[in-house]
């Protein structure tokens, strides 16, 4: 699907879907009358969306009316939402019917062109769908949208194009947090990551075993070990600001699956462990939308990743492991294993990679997704400045965080008995603990954590969202590194 925008009059509405937009309390405008005229029989409602055929000039004509609702309780993210909703509608309209072209054109999209580039970004996500292993057999799954034209006189190819790249390094994410453990493993997700960089103007390194064991990496080492598909530490690096010595990190938890290990999980939780490299996709996602606009920052991004399986090799509750910070760890449960993994790959980027700030995003506890659902991101940081830069950025994506407490009560609660720090704190607060354990490795470095368990995937198709990965948080991690 192609979308772009033209300043060009519509002239014949005949062989394509025209979609109006329509605000409540206000009259539409096209260069159509009749048109004009029909559209005073719908209900703009937000989301409300209907098709009407009218018949002109002896041919049939397909309109489509998509409700914008009140213009003063509009804002960019229900924008995003309508645009997500009215493409796989569209989608739909195409599947069950025969049209002489799949082109569809949007005439009355009075926004400014900021909200034009959300509503854009809507559609191409709405638009999205992992079917690649399905056999297309049916004609009718085969049905796209070929064009998708926005008549305005606004100036918004720029706003077209940014939302384009962004739209497009989120379905990179969703591609990968959806291809299952047998095609995305540590090799494929180091070798997928130095193709994106080829591709979009990032350097990408990969250390093999001996290197991970080299730099002392023995918390995810130990995570790793029990897996025939063996650990890969992947450093993606972009320097778009030479003259600044500012490196944002970004950290992503890259379990491509897990098992729980010997505290092995039940059928039904283990169903949905290929996502639990969701971290990492973002991370890699947002380096690509930040290379392609070449951003003026430099920013460095790692992820540990392996998978937690049970073998002989296994790690094993009650087993002592050291650290690359020298910190020595009790494993209480071997399930808990993306904070030691994470342990490491954060000790590394700010030690190895003097990176000045850093983010982590982990599908990290089940207990994220008890707190706040699908909804929004809880997230722990030792840093209220940063913070509120992530609420500008998550503002500006509309991908809600919320900020944890981070008491030091919650610090006492992984605190070791025979060891250093042990990695369970028990079955309260669980979001936090874990968020704190993290931060036992980090030391004075402004931090942000974001546990995605429950906002990395969705289980319905929603909005811009499909069913399975969302590819959040990508553009939020784009505008934390642009604003
Ligand atoms: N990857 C899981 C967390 C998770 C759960 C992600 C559900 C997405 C959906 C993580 O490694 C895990 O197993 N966490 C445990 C921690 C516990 C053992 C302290 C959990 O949340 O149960
Ligand atoms: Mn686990
Ligand atoms: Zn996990």
């Amino acid at each position: 699907m192609k979308i772009k925008c033209s300043k060009e009059i519509l002239k014949s509405l005949e062989n394509t879907i025209t979609v109006i937009a329509m605000f409540d309390g206000e009259d539409v405008s096209t260069p159509f009358d009749e048109l004009n005229l029909v559209s005073r029989d719908f209900k703009a409602k937000e989301n409300n969306i209907d098709t009407v055929t009218l018949f002109k000039n002896d041919s049939l004509v397909n309109v489509c009316f998509v409700g914008f609702g009140k213009r003063e309780l509009l804002n960019t993210e229900k924008i995003r939402i309508i645009g997500g909703n009215l493409c796989k509608k569209l989608k739909n309209i195409l599947k069950n019917k025969e049209y002489k072209s799949n082109d569809i054109n949007i005439l009355n999209l009075d926004l400014s062109s900021h909200e034009i580039g959300a509503f854009t970004e809507g559609v191409l996500l709405g638009d999205y769908k992992f079917n690649k292993y399905k056999s297309k057999n049916n004609d009718f799954e085969k049905k796209e949208i070929d064009n998708i034209i926005i008549f305005t006189e606004k100036e918004v190819e720029c706003q077209i194009e940014k939302a384009k790249i962004l739209a497009n390094s989120n379905i990179i994410a969703r591609n990968l947090v959806n291809e299952p453990s047998n095609i995305i493993y540590p090799e494929t997700l180091a070798i997928e990551t130095v193709r994106l960089g080829a591709e979009f103007g990032f350097n990408v390194e990969v250390y093999e075993e001996e290197k991970i064991r080299a730099l002392g990496m023995e918390a995810f080492f130990a995570v790793s070990r029990g897996s025939i598909n063996k650990p890969r530490f992947i450093v993606m690096r972009y320097f778009g600001d030479k003259e600044s010595k500012d490196i944002l990190g970004l950290v992503g938890k890259g379990l491509t699956y897990d098992t729980g290990g010997y505290s092995l999980k039940s059928n039904a939780s283990m169903l949905d462990m290929k996502t639990d490299m969701a971290g990492a996709a973002s991370v890699i996602g947002a380096m690509c939308a930040i290379s392609q606009n070449k951003l003026k920052r430099n920013v460095i991004a790692v992820v540990a990743a392996c998978e937690n399986a049970l073998s002989g090799d296994s790690y094993k509750p009650g087993d002592i492991i050291n650290s690359m910070a020298k910190k020595t760890i009790e494993v209480l449960n071997t399930d808990a294993e993306g904070r030691l993994t994470l342990a490491d790959a954060i000790y590394y980027i700010i030690n190895n990679e003097k990176v000045t700030k850093v983010v982590d995003v982990a599908t990290l506890t089940g207990a994220a997704l008890t707190l706040l659902g699908n909804v929004a991101t809880p997230v722990v940081t030792n840093n209220d400045e940063f913070y509120y830069e992530l609420e500008k950025a998550s503002a500006l994506s509309g991908e809600r965080v919320w900020k944890m407490p981070i008491y030091d009560e919650f610090r006492d609660m992984i605190k070791g008995e025979e060891a250093d720090l042990k990695n369970t704190g028990g079955k309260n607060a669980g979001c936090i603990t874990a968020g704190a354990f993290i931060g036992e490795f980090v030391g004075a470095t402004p931090w942000i954590h974001m546990d995605i368990a429950g906002t990395s995937t969705s289980s319905k198709s929603i909005g811009y969202k499909a069913k399975g990965a969302t590819g959040e948080p990508v553009r939020t991690l784009y505008y934390l590194a642009e604003i």
